[in-house]
This record gives C-alpha cells, sequence and structure tokens, in this order.
C-alpha cells in the first residue's frame, strides 16, 4: 500500500514538473516552434555537412534543443528565414561535405550563405525552390557543375554570389533575366558561353572576370544602372562602345584580358568612374575624352590605340598608356602635372611617340615614375622603367619611318 502511494506521488511530480516545462517553453519561445519541415531539412543539411578540423560552428547544432537557436539559424515564427552557414570570423576554417537537397523545403528562406570552406558538389537544383530567397552566397568553396537554369525561378533574388568556386557550363538566361538582381558575383569559375542580357534595371553591380567566357556583347545587354562591372581575364570579342556610352552610371570598370576591339568612347571618360582597366585588348583608334579627366587611374596599355596623346589626361594620377601606337609630342600639361607629383605614374613606353618637352635637368618627384622608353625619340631624360619595358632606349629607325610615312 506503502510503496503504490509513493510511486503516484512521485509520478504525480513528474507530471507536474513535465507540464511546467512545457508551459515554461512555451512562454518562452510563444510562437517559435519550429515547423516540423523546417526542423528535418536543418537535420539533413547538418547530417551532409562537417567543420573542417578547427572550426567547430555545429557545436552549438542539438537537435533535442530548438534548432532557432542555433550558430547561423534565424526564424520568424516557426519558420527559417535565414540560415547562415560555418563560422563567420575571418580565418575560420570553414566547413566541408555537400549542400544537402532539403535546403529547398526551408520555404520561408530569404538569405542563404556559407563561409569559405571546402564544400564540394553541385548546386542542389532545389535551391529554384526558394520562393522568398534574396540572398544566395557561397563563394570560396569548391562547387562544381553548372548554375541550374532552375534558379531563375527566383524572382525575389537580389544577390547572387558564387564567385571563386568550380563551377562550369553557361550562366544560364533566365537567371541573368532575374528582375530584382543587383549584385551578380560569379568571377573566378569555369563558366564559359556568352555573357546573357542582364534585365533588371536595378543591377549595380556585376562581377564575372577570371572565366572562360567568350562572344561579343550586345549593345543592351546590360542596363544602365550599373556601378560596377568587371568582365577582366576572358575571351570577349568584338566593340563595347555603343555598349559603354549608355553605361553612364560606372564608376568601376575592368574590360582588361579579353579581346574586345573598336574604340574607346570619349563619353567613357567623363562617367564618374575612379578606376577604368581596359588593358590588353585590341581597342583601336585615336582616344579623345570631351574633358579633363578626373578619373584615378586609367590603364590603357597594350592595346592598338593611336593618334595624340590628349592633354585632358593630365588630371589623371596614375595613366598608363604604353605598349600602343600613339605618335606626335607629349602634351606640355602631362609633363607639367608629372613635375608637380600630381601625376604619380606617366607610362609612355612602346608608343611612337616623336617628343616630349622637358627639361633634361628637371627633378623628377621620387613618388612620380615616367618611362618614355622604345619611342620613335631619345629619352630627354634617364628615368627607371618597368623591367618588361626592355633595355632598348628607343625604337628602331625603320619602324618609326614607316609609321610617319
Ligand atoms: C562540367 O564539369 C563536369 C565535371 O565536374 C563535367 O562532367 C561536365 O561535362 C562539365 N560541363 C561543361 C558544360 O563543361
Amino acid at each position: 500500500m506503502m510503496m503504490k502511494w509513493v510511486l503516484r506521488k512521485k509520478a504525480m511530480l513528474i507530471i507536474g514538473l513535465v507540464h511546467l516545462l512545457s508551459l515554461l517553453q512555451f512562454s518562452l519561445f510563444t510562437n517559435a516552434i519550429l515547423d516540423p519541415h523546417d526542423f528535418l531539412a536543418l537535420q539533413s543539411i547538418r547530417n551532409a555537412l562537417e567543420d573542417m578540423p578547427g572550426s567547430d560552428f555545429f557545436s552549438t547544432w542539438d537537435f533535442t534543443a530548438e534548432p532557432c537557436d542555433f550558430a547561423g539559424v534565424y526564424c520568424d515564427g516557426d519558420r527559417v528565414i535565414a540560415l547562415n552557414l560555418g563560422d563567420p570570423r575571418a580565418g575560420s576554417p570553414g566547413l566541408t561535405g555537400r549542400l544537402d537537397p532539403a535546403i529547398g523545403k526551408l520555404s520561408a528562406l530569404a538569405e542563404f550563405t556559407v563561409v569559405p570552406g571546402r564544400i564540394i558538389g553541385a548546386l542542389p537544383e532545389t535551391l529554384s525552390q526558394l520562393n522568398n530567397l534574396r540572398f544566395l552566397a557561397v563563394s570560396r568553396n569548391f562547387i562544381s557543375g553548372g548554375i541550374p537554369a532552375s534558379l531563375g525561378q527566383l524572382r525575389a533574388l537580389r544577390t547572387l554570389d558564387l564567385s571563386y568556386n568550380q563551377l562550369n557550363g553557361s550562366i544560364p538566361q533566365s537567371v541573368a533575366g532575374l528582375p530584382a538582381l543587383s549584385n551578380v558575383i560569379l568571377g573566378h569559375n569555369r563558366l564559359s558561353g556568352s555573357v546573357p542580357t542582364f534585365a533588371s534595371q536595378t543591377l549595380t553591380r556585376l562581377d564575372l572576370k577570371h572565366n572562360a567566357l567568350s562572344g561579343s556583347l550586345s549593345p543592351t545587354s546590360l542596363p544602365p544602372s550599373l556601378q560596377y562591372l568587371s568582365l577582366s581575364w576572358n575571351q570577349l570579342t568584338g566593340p563595347v562602345d555603343r555598349l559603354l556610352t549608355r553605361l553612364n552610371q560606372l564608376n568601376y570598370l575592368d574590360l582588361s584580358l579579353n579581346r574586345f576591339t573598336g574604340n574607346i568612347p570619349g563619353d567613357l571618360f567623363t562617367f564618374p568612374i575612379s578606376n577604368l582597366q581596359l588593358q590588353r585588348n585590341s581597342f583601336y583608334g585615336p582616344i579623345q575624352p570631351v574633358d579633363q579627366v578626373t578619373i584615378t587611374t586609367v590603364d590603357l596599355s597594350y592595346n592598338r590605340l593611336s593618334g595624340q596623346i590628349s592633354p585632358m589626361f593630365s588630371s589623371v594620377q596614375n595613366l598608363y598608356l604604353n605598349n600602343n601606337r600613339f605618335s606626335g609630342h607629349v602634351p606640355g600639361s602631362l609633363v607639367d602635372r608629372l613635375l608637380a607629383a600630381s601625376i604619380q605614374i606617366l607610362y609612355l613606353q612602346h608608343n611612337f611617340l616623336t617628343g616630349i618637352e622637358i627639361d633634361p635637368t628637371a627633378e623628377i618627384p621620387v613618388s612620380s615614375s615616367l618611362c618614355l622608353q622604345y619611342n620613335c625619340m631619345v629619352p630627354p631624360v634617364q628615368t627607371p622603367c618597368p623591367l618588361k619595358a626592355g633595355k632598348e632606349k628607343t625604337r628602331p629607325t625603320g619602324q618609326c619611318i614607316e609609321w610617319k610615312g
């Protein structure tokens, strides 16, 4: 009798405790008992990944507790709205494993990021089910395969950063056509094919550098909202003058290391650009800025540009015009600005220039570099040139006569 009573008392105590705990839980997470679909999806995502040695991101991921409290998991009510996988502190070794297709079940997800690490495998097609996704950033991992064309269903997507992976194939037109894109960063992959037409009129940053993109760009393939454009290190061809004339909001432009041809439009130099990198292409013709150029760095080296050097370039700080076909005299205003140390780099080597007005005893400020080597004149001043300029001070006369003729 006594024994039974004690047991019953104990049982009641336990039931009471459980009841109290659930009440407590109810009051602490009023509406944050995670949706079971999201709970299962997080478990699958977790099981496909591991911390790299030295990372302990998943130490808080104990599925007997409330997942909304896990590191990198952010909920709104009973749904996961943001998932930031990996320890975001600089130098964290990141995660290894794969991205599980269950990610597509987190249907309220607005933001998905993964820190740099060693994640392999493909981007799950199921990402395309995330109707609310606005921010997708999985850069500096080892993601391979193509960019799924089905990502073109992510109508809310604003930022897409898949840079520094091993993605191949082409950039799907469906993705480029997304209406809300503002930042697209796909640089340092193995993407091939042509640059598709980007439709978003709010696209401000497009970075496709270091890929294997080829073909030419249509004059209307990029929107005038662009402020940052890098297409450097690809195999792109054809003219870009009509395209560039429209992109008058640009403040950074890097088209270097391609095979672009045609003219560089004079209006480009009136855009609010701080850094203009057009080197190592096949641009030709004269360059005629319509006004004083206030861009800090202008690199037009290694092209086929010709004609006289415009005095409008005298307000540039770093001016690379070397390895072109410029001829005539170097404008006096450039020399003045160089001697006043407001031009810091003036590289004119490997052209067909015939003269420069500079006092042979003039002191070139220590902070400034002038290189005149391999032109159609004997440099009146001895200045250190970059090693690549070679040792020959003057272009062979034969070439110069031929040029003048
Ligand atoms: C992309 O790379 C994979 C290997 O990772 C290869 O099987 C596939 O053929 C490549 N696709 C393209 C379009 O190059």
